[in-house]
């Protein structure tokens, strides 16, 4: 007699076989389609056995933390030059039940747009990247796979340093996925969201259809604004409209420790920096360094440094602020400048804004505050730093909020973190390259301590979230089958407040079958489930 363990063994072993033997027959089928579909596609697929698959692959994983050999590979990668390649990409793949992956920049925190535990692709925009810039009717077209930096250093070049787009300060991060998402930065005070100025834009369909904002329809360019564009489609490019920068801006970065009373002059900061001018931009950054802490104020300031000394005798006479901290520069110079302020004492290379390497293991959260923390309670952020072993590296952004940005309606485009907002707290940590894993692992540790730490403090009902900063602790898709838009909607009212049921309004009628998709995406109104 056979024992039913080995017969059930033996019938997993069968279903083994049978599914990479099916697989591979799709994966065939899947290249098949693809020839008949692009004469060029050949020349932009990589296939596992492809010598530069693994370059491809790694050179825009800029989070290390997913370019690991633990993480899961896609099964073919496509750097389409024309549409036509990226049309035949989702034909295909939705023919044999392959996943697509979009990437631009590669910054997603948590790797969505080059891992997935399904059987997938990545399109990988990196030869999208064309920017062109038309100073008189101050409008830019980008491609999804520039860098905002790369954006805003043509739009300086062309424009005389008048012009710019307001975006993050991570110059590396990708048009696509950042524009996508919405895009805060430090011209937000004075001008909002890279969104909220977005004009129009092309994108392919699940139905590979090539879209306008006039063919896409307002329901769905509202949703590509903010709602993260995964979930709807590939975004190829946008139109954008720039805003006026002054020709001369000013920007310090003043360090103060505890014994120098970091503590008062924080708690100050919570007090003024959503009130101060939208000319002024003030981020504070909090970490630690041997046995203090250092709240270090590094502030972009939209005009020439006998203002700014004005404005902060006024508002923040505290800081202390000299002239001899300041440094006047052009509004280019001063994004490599906030970018990377710890390193540059001398003259500032723009040029650094051409590049897109960031490569480096990350983790990060991110909260939003309605009102000023106790001082007392910073005493127990600190205690959470000194517990530390001395090499973990965390540190807390506190992003000023107020001005432009809370002044437009929460329903105008999805990113919905308007009135009421004072400032943005990012739990951030990055560090070396060695041990990858386990560093992520206590660097995770860290902040989460942090995170529940600041619970009395922050929003509620939902404690919300920016996709942008996608984390997947707060809730994402069932792995196996349909996800109900009230089980989606856990993480979704987080990142959407109620613009959330507009964009489940919008998958529904422009993907019903949810092909887009993946842990964190806009779910379908399913009639079975969520009846
Ligand atoms: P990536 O290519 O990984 O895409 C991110 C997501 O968008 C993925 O789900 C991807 O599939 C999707 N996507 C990308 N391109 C698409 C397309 N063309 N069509 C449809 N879907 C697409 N943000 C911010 O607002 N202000 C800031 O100051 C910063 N600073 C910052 C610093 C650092 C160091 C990091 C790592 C990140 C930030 N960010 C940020 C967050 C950043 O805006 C966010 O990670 C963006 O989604 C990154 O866009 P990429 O195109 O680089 O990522």
């Amino acid at each position: 007699m056979f024992c039913p363990n080995i017969l059930s063994f033996i019938s997993s072993l069968l279903l083994l076989f049978h599914g990479v033997a099916l697989a591979a027959e799709n994966h065939e089928k899947f290249l098949k389609c693809l020839s008949l579909q692009s004469d060029t596609i050949s020349e932009v697929l990589y296939t596992q056995n492809n010598s530069s698959f693994s370059s491809v692959l790694k050179a825009s994983i800029q989070n290390l933390v997913f370019s690991t050999p633990e993480n899961p590979k896609p099964l073919f990668i496509i750097t389409p030059f024309h549409v036509s390649e990226i049309q035949a990409a989702i034909k295909c793949s939705k023919k044999n039940g392959l996943q697509i992956r979009v990437r631009s920049g590669g910054h997603d925190h948590e790797g969505l747009s080059s891992i997935s535990d399904v059987p997938f692709i990545i399109i990988d925009l990196i030869n999208f990247s064309e920017i062109s810039v038309d100073v008189e009717e101050r409008t830019a077209w980008v491609e999804s796979g520039a860098t905002v930096g790369q954006l805003n250093y043509r739009i300086a070049e062309k424009s005389q340093n008048l012009l710019a787009v307001p975006v993050g300060t991570c110059p590396t991060v990708g048009v696509g996925g950042h524009f996508s998402g919405g895009g805060i930065g430090a011209l937000m005070r004075k001008y909002g969201t890279a969104a909220d100025h977005i004009v129009d834009a092309h994108m392919i369909d699940v139905k590979g259809r090539f879209l306008n904002r006039e063919s896409m329809g307002e329901d769905l360019f509202w949703a590509i604004r903010g709602g993260g564009g995964a979930s709807f489609g590939i975004i190829v490019s946008w139109k954008i409209n720039l805003v006026s920068v002054p020709s001369t801006v000013t920007v310090f970065a003043v360090p103060r420790t505890l014994e120098q009373n970091a503590t008062k002059l924080l708690n100050k900061w919570q007090y003024i920096e959503d009130r101060v001018h939208e000319d002024l931009f003030i981020i504070a950054i909090l970490f630690r360094e041997n046995s203090t802490m250092v709240s270090l104020f590094t502030s972009l300031f939209l005009g020439g440094v006998d203002r700014l000394l004005r404005l902060m005798q006024d508002s923040f006479p505290e800081l202390g602020l000299t002239k001899e901290d300041c440094r006047e520069m052009t509004f280019v110079e001063s994004i490599v400048y906030l970018d990377g302020f710890e390193a540059i004492r001398e003259s500032i290379n723009v040029d650094v804004l051409l590049g897109r390497n960031f490569f480096r293991p990350f983790t990060g959260k991110i909260d939003y505050l309605t009102e000023p923390i106790p001082e007392e309670a910073f005493l127990g952020i600190y205690d959470i730093f000194f517990e530390q072993d001395q090499k973990t590296n965390g540190r807390l952004v506190f992003f000023p909020y107020g001005g432009k940005i809370t002044e437009i309606s929460e329903s105008e485009i999805p990113y919905p973190h308007r009135a009421g907002n004072i400032y943005t707290l990012l739990y951030y940590a990055e560090w070396g390259q060695e041990a990858i894993d386990e560093a992520h692992q206590t660097h995770v540790n860290m902040l989460k301590q942090l995170f529940n730490y600041m619970t009395p403090y922050v929003t509620k009902n939902p404690r919300t979230a920016y996709i942008n900063y996608r984390d997947l602790d707060i809730g994402r898709n069932n792995k196996f089958g349909p996800t109900s838009v009230q089980e989606a909607g856990v993480w979704g009212k987080k990142y959407f407040k109620n613009n959330f049921y507009r964009l489940v309004h919008v998958k529904t009628m422009v993907d019903p079958e949810n092909f887009f998709r993946n842990e964190q995406s806009i779910p379908p109104f399913n009639l079975v489930k969520d009846e």
